[in-house]
């Protein structure tokens, strides 16, 4: 089956006001490549401006409460991003379940919230180090998206995607081999049709961990990669967009 790529910038907790001239850019530069699902997720408070200066560009969240209103101080729920004009939304970014000590259940919990509000859902899986080196990382991120995935019932999966980011890539320069990728993608692949059936097909596995313009054309070449969650790479127009454009070419 195929499936449209999907490139979506994480600016994790970096971006004021000033930096909405990146997010022009950026959003001027995709439409040169129409064939790829660009977006960029950004710091809740920059959302709505974000949304003012590029009216016709996805900008999304990093993060949503499983709740639909109430006593959560501090948190944004599903319908305040909507109303924001956010489209979409990462959940279970490892360094919200790091950070933030976030589970598979309650990450489940969000990003069903983040459907059943008509956001689009990233929804982030990835082993640690340790878990790699001691030969169970594809068991582990099964297992996590087992448990972390939108219960079938609640409808699914056209606004779902899946980032397989291991948390040793993140950040580091170091980036998972293509072949590994392949395989741990094709795992999850397997995960998400046991869950959703023929629909299992439909949902994009993007792969996140220090993407960059220099290898994006490889990691776009391999098996079962429908795209990227970038980090730091999205930050700038100049190292964001040429991963667009390999996500293009492949
Ligand atoms: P990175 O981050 O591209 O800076 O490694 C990726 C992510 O955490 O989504």
């Amino acid at each position: 089956m195929a499936r449209r790529k999907y490139v979506v910038g994480n600016w994790k907790m970096h971006g004021l006001a000033a930096d909405l001239a990146e997010v022009r850019a950026i959003a001027d530069g995709a439409r040169a490549f129409p064939e790829v699902d660009v977006a960029l997720c950004l710091p809740v408070i920059l959302i709505e401006r974000a949304v003012r200066a590029v009216p016709d560009f996805p900008i999304g969240a990093q993060d949503v409460h499983f709740a639909e209103k109430g006593a959560h101080t501090g948190n944004v729920s599903a319908a305040m991003l909507r109303d924001a004009g956010a489209t979409l939304t990462i959940v279970g970014h490892s360094e919200r379940r790091q950070d933030q000590r976030e589970s598979d259940e309650e990450v489940r919990s969000k990003a069903e919230a983040g459907l059943a509000a008509g956001l689009s859902v990233i929804l982030c899986v990835g082993e640690s180090l340790d878990i790699r080196e001691a030969g169970h990382a594809v068991e582990t991120v099964q297992a996590q998206l087992d448990a972390s995935l939108p219960r079938a019932e609640t409808g699914v999966p056209a606004r779902l995607a899946i980032a397989y980011e291991p948390i040793w890539a993140i950040g580091t320069g170091e980036v998972a081999s293509p072949a590994d990728i392949s395989e741990m993608h094709s795992a999850l692949r397997e995960r998400l049709v046991a869950a959703y059936g023929d629909g299992g097909n439909e949902v994009r596995i993007q792969y996140g961990g220090s993407v960059n313009a220099s290898n994006a054309a490889e990691i776009f070449a391999a098996d079962n990669v429908d795209g990227a969650l970038v980090g730091g790479a999205s930050l700038t127009s100049e190292k964001f967009l040429p991963i667009v454009e390999a996500a293009a070419r492949v």
